[in-house]
This record gives structure tokens, C-alpha cells and sequence, in this order.
């Protein structure tokens, strides 16, 4: 696979291409999940995120996503602690490597089950420390959806139902998405769009209700921002018991 520089940006690649990520690509572009990696799209707290040209797999011109968690990753106490409350992974070695490959599994996972209620990227493949996505946003010409800190909805109202209604459905769905802030949704065309499913777990997870809350916190003040008023308890009440959307 050739790994394209482009523009020089050798700075954020060198400290995530190890040879070990180099060999996950490799076997990854040989399956055909993509061609070959392009730009980089953005330089996360725990992974890379690169646009990239389509692969045998999904013949096309649009532009996929590749997500790259590095290893050398300083938070990944952290993210043991948060495996750990999972049901399907408290049996997890606390080894740093097994940790980052069992988070970049589990966001694979989580994004197959959360796909079959709302819309998110398609998981397309993933192997070791390397997930690979479909690209939300014009995936012809490799623009990604702005984040909503970026992009202020043209109805905030309006939106911050739709982001309370995808909540609602993805519980009803057996998940909770446990990072959802302004960052990790993304604003396409008007519409919500949920991202970075790595913190997500069942609704059986011993925490899924303060991951519940943690969200819908995050949400309540950033929509304050914008003049929408979000009552936290109220929402998760709501959300837990399966009841519909109640105009305010
Ligand atoms: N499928 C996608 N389509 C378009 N843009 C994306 C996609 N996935 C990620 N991005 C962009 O890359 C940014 C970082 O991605 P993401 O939030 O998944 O990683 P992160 O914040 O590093 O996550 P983590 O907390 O798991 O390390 C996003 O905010 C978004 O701008
Ligand atoms: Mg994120």
C-alpha cells in the first residue's frame, strides 16, 4: 500500500505509524476496506483520523474514513477503567496494547449494533488498532461534517430533539453512548449525526445510567448556549422508560 504524504504532514504520521500500525494498514488495504490514506482529517485524544480513497470493498469516489488509535497512549488507565464496566470486555488483560485493541474493537462493535437504530458512519472493517468508517459530511471532495461546537444548527431546538430522540432510540436499542458532547456529534446538513462510539456500552453496564446522565449534562449545557433548555433528570427518565417525545 503506498501511504501517501500529502502536504508535508510526516509530523502528526510519524508518532502514529509504528511498525506494527504500518503492518495493520498494509493487511487492512490489501482486504480492500481502502486504497490508500490521504489527508489527515483530525488528531484526536486517542487516535488519528485520516481521509482516505475508497478500496475494492466500496468501489467508488467517495472518500473514507480512517481512524488510527495510537498506541503510545497516555490515557489508557482509563480506558481499562471504563472496559472494565463492561460487560463484555471486564474480563480484559490490563496489558496497554490489549486495552487499545479491545477499545478499538468495541467501538467496531458498538457501531454495528447502534447502526441497526440510527444513523452513523458505517463500520467498514478494523483490525488490531485501526478502525476503518464510511465519511459523514461530502465524502466526495473529503469535507467532513462540522462538529456542532463548530457549526451552530439553524434550529437549535429542533436539533437538540432530534439529538434527545437518537438517545432515546439507541437506549430503547440496548446502548448508551457514554461521550456525547458537542465534539463527538456532527452537523450534517441540519442533522445530528453521532460519532466516536469507543466509550459506548450496553445498558446492562453496571455505570449505563451515569453514562446516561454524563451525556445528557454535556448536552443540557451546550444547548443552554444556544437558548435551549434541557431538564437532565426529566430526559433520562424519559429516556430509560421508553417514553416519546413530549413537545416543551
Ligand atoms: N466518519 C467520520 N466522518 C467524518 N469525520 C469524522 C468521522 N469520524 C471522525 N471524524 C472527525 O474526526 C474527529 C475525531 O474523531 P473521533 O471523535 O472519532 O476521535 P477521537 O476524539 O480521537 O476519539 P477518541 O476519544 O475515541 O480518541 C471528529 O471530531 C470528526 O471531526
Ligand atoms: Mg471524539
Amino acid at each position: 500500500m503506498a501511504v501517501n504524504p500529502s502536504r508535508g504532514e510526516w509530523k502528526i504520521r510519524a508518532n502514529v505509524f509504528d511498525p506494527f500500525t504500518e503492518r495493520t494498514l498494509f493487511q487492512l488495504a490489501g482486504k480492500g476496506f481502502f486504497g490508500d490514506l490521504e489527508s489527515p482529517v483530525a488528531l484526536g485524544k486517542e487516535a488519528n483520523v485520516f481521509s482516505a480513497s475508497a478500496g475494492r470493498s466500496s468501489e467508488g469516489k467517495e472518500k473514507i474514513i480512517v481512524k488510527i488509535y495510537r498506541l503510545e497512549n497516555s490515557n489508557f488507565k482509563k480506558m481499562y477503567e471504563y472496559l472494565q464496566q463492561d460487560p463484555r470486555y471486564m474480563h480484559a488483560k490490563p496489558a496497554k496494547r490489549d486495552v487499545i485493541l479491545s477499545w478499538c474493537q468495541r467501538e467496531f462493535r458498538n457501531l454495528m449494533l447502534a447502526r441497526e437504530s440510527i444513523n452513523v458512519p458505517t463500520p467498514i472493517g478494523y483490525k488490531n488498532n485501526v478502525l476503518v468508517l464510511s465519511f459523514i459530511g461530502d465524502a466526495i471532495n473529503a469535507i467532513p461534517a462540522p462538529q456542532l461546537k463548530d457549526s451552530v444548527p439553524s434550529n437549535p431546538e429542533a436539533f437538540a430533539q432530534a439529538v434527545l430522540e437518537r438517545i432515546a432510540i439507541l437506549w430503547k436499542h440496548g446502548l448508551v453512548h457514554g461521550d456525547l458532547s458537542a465534539f463527538n456529534i456532527l452537523n450534517d446538513g441540519d442533522q445530528p449525526v453521532f460519532i466516536d462510539f469507543s466509550q459506548s456500552s450496553p445498558t446492562t453496564a453496571p455505570n449505563a445510567k451515569e453514562l446516561l446522565r454524563r451525556d445528557l449534562t454535556n448536552l443540557a449545557s451546550y444547548f443552554k448556549k444556544h437558548g435551549v433548555k434541557l431538564d437532565v433528570e426529566k430526559e433520562l427518565e424519559r429516556v430509560v422508560k421508553g417514553a416519546k417525545l413530549t413537545r416543551r
